[in-house]
């Protein structure tokens, strides 16, 4: 078993998923906002912030992998799961789990955009600013995180972890 410390602990989380929430609410003002979770790390944070939203919230899930060179993703994405449903008029939030060097999103930015959306606004509750390669703007951030490899609350490594209620990092 790893050596797993705590970085971020449910009650921070839960905080800090509460205040997005709030912002998306008052932003949004009761319009209809499709969520659009990125599978399979975004899960935990896409429903404790669905269930926190006040407007008319609908579900949709993507998958994508990317083609991994070492522990950085190499920018060559490849669609697991597509949408099924269209998001033509609709005012779209990408949710993500973190944001690293930036490939994953800037891809997916550009692909939602071809679905006509009416807005295209980026949610994510990670980031690690030191990593970008790609420029992406984050419209939500829940916490800037320093360069280390995290895990729970729907992180991994190697599938494993995603359960944990916290976030922590593998301390080597
Ligand atoms: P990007 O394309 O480099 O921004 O990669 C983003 C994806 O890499 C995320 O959606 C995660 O699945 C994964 N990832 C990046 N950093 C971490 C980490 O520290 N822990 C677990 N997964 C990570
Ligand atoms: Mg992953």
């Amino acid at each position: 078993m790893d050596n797993i410390k705590i970085l971020i602990d449910e009650k921070k989380l839960h905080k800090r998923i509460e205040e997005i929430a709030i912002q998306i609410s008052e932003e949004y003002k009761g319009k209809e906002i499709v969520l659009i979770c990125i599978l399979k790390g975004s899960v935990f944070f896409t429903v404790d912030l669905a269930k926190r939203i006040n407007s008319n919230v609908k579900l949709e899930f993507i998958r994508v992998s990317s083609y991994n060179e070492g522990t950085e993703s190499s920018g060559k994405i490849k669609m697991i799961l597509d949408l099924k449903d269209s998001i033509e008029g609709k005012n779209v939030i990408i949710v993500e789990d973190i944001i690293d060097t930036g490939r994953t999103l800037s891809y997916l930015i550009e692909y939602l955009k071809t679905k006509n959306p009416k807005s295209v606004k980026l949610c994510a509750l990670l980031d690690k600013p030191e990593r970008r390669v790609q420029d992406v703007k984050v419209d939500y951030v829940g916490f800037q995180i320093p360069d280390k490899f995290v895990v729970g609350y729907g992180l991994d490594v190697d599938e494993k972890y995603r359960n944990f209620p916290y976030i922590g990092y593998i301390d080597v």
